[in-house]
């Protein structure tokens, strides 16, 4: 007999599930010696192609049952994220010792808002919205198969009574509930929790003074960076290849047009756009949030230009790349990745990879092996780095 969450035909609309199986097995029936879970996302309009995890797990009959079903219960039970909104199917399948199914356990559920609450984000209206070309798709499918972002403080009661346990006694920091300035969340690609890492950056550097940003979007994450930057005493030099700010985000870029400035480039030409070369060149702080697929080669050829001791924030990290090739790839430009722990740990839900300038490009690989592989023998380690070689 099973019992689990999540219940067939349910509606989950946060963005984490709590898997909670429970077996109790009557030694009369057949015995499984296989139990295998798979977690299957269907396509959705934007995510064209199904998702699936899951994983087997043999029982040994040669030690105590019950004791041995606890433990594949501990692996099962256990929180994963949906990061995709969409239809979900939950299946449990228990085989014999000659591989036969002997039961098999779907529960279908559906993660996303509720037709209440996509109601009421289709009626909302934010003076800050902006909706283009470039987000238009993702933004405008709210039928389903969007992404978790429309679990949005618009819907707060939906939460608050869903999930009575979490509710809203203490806010997400993840992309959701985004909106500095109380903007819309069209006009923001920059979550609370990533909000929270650079300003963490900020406090820990504060000789920090020359920012530049790769992918203004909406302008709006940009006053944080302008801000910083203007009560430091420096400039905020923002690039995008279209300008995408909305007239009333124009209006307050011009009451800081002395330390918030914005350049029309493709991140991509070449030779480097000659405006991007000199501020990148003058820059003690680089944002990398411009187009997805080419990240590494923005943070490379500008991160090239930077001095010692300025640091490179990468959003959406790792994205295309393993975490790895970002390690060995900047520390070969003398920039060693750091606060690993901080940016993936539990208390904050942020996407950014950080790296600081080191004198040499040795030492930022010695750094690399002090921090992040630092539970390796230290010469095995540089050379696996400088040599391209994977270090787990
Ligand atoms: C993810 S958005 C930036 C989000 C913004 N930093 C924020 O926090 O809201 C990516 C931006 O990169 C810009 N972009 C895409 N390709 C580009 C290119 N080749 N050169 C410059 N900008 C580009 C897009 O126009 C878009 O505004």
């Amino acid at each position: 007999m099973i019992m689990h969450h999540p219940i067939n035909g349910t509606r989950i609309v946060g963005t984490f599930l709590d898997i909670n199986v429970s077996l109790s097995l009557h030694r009369e029936y057949a015995m499984p010696t296989r139990i295998c879970v798979e977690l299957l996302r269907l396509k959705t309009p934007v995510y064209e192609e199904p998702e699936s995890t899951w994983y087997c797990d043999e029982v040994d009959l040669t030690k105590d049952y019950e004791s041995e079903i606890s433990r594949h219960l501990e692996r099962l039970n256990k929180r994963v994220e949906l990061k995709v909104s969409g239809e979900y199917h939950f299946t449990i399948s228990l085989y014999d010792v000659e591989d036969t199914l002997l039961e098999k356990y779907v529960s279908i559920f559906h993660s996303g808002p509720s037709p209440k609450c996509l109601d009421k984000l289709k009626q909302r209206s934010n003076p800050i919205t902006t909706l283009t070309e470039y987000n238009r798709n993702e933004y405008t499918s709210l039928a389903g198969g969007t992404t978790q972002l429309f679990m949005s403080p618009l819907c707060a009661e939906e939460y608050a009574s869903f999930m009575p346990s979490e509710g809203l006694h203490t806010l997400p920091t993840h992309s959701a509930f985004r909106g500095s300035f109380g903007v819309d969340f069209t006009s923001m690609e920059f979550g609370h929790g990533d909000l929270m890492m650079i300003n963490f950056v900020l406090v820990r550097y504060p000789t920090i003074k020359h920012i530049v940003e790769l992918g203004t979007f909406a302008g709006i994450t940009s006053f944080h960076w302008g801000i910083a930057a203007g009560l430091r005493g420096g400039e905020l030099h923002s690039f995008d290849i279209v300008d995408n700010r909305i007239e009333a985000v124009k209006g307050l870029w011009a009451l800081n047009q002395k330390h918030m400035k914005f350049f029309l480039a493709d991140v991509n030409a070449n030779p480097m756009d000659k405006q991007m070369q000199q501020s990148s060149a003058a820059a003690d702080l680089l944002f990398v949030d411009a187009d997805s697929r080419t990240r590494m080669e923005q943070a490379v050829r500008s991160g090239s230009l930077m001095s010692e001791g300025s640091v490179i924030i990468v959003h959406d990290f790792p994205g295309r790349y393993s975490v790895f090739e970002w390690v060995k790839t900047l520390a070969n430009i003398g920039f060693a990745y750091n606060y690993h722990d901080i940016a993936t740990g539990s208390n904050v839900v942020s996407s950014v990879g950080i790296f600081e300038r080191k004198a040499s490009v040795l030492d930022s690989i010695s750094a690399v092996c002090l921090t992040t592989f630092r539970h390796h023998a230290q010469n095995e380690c540089v050379s696996a780095i400088a040599s391209g070689n994977a270090v787990q």
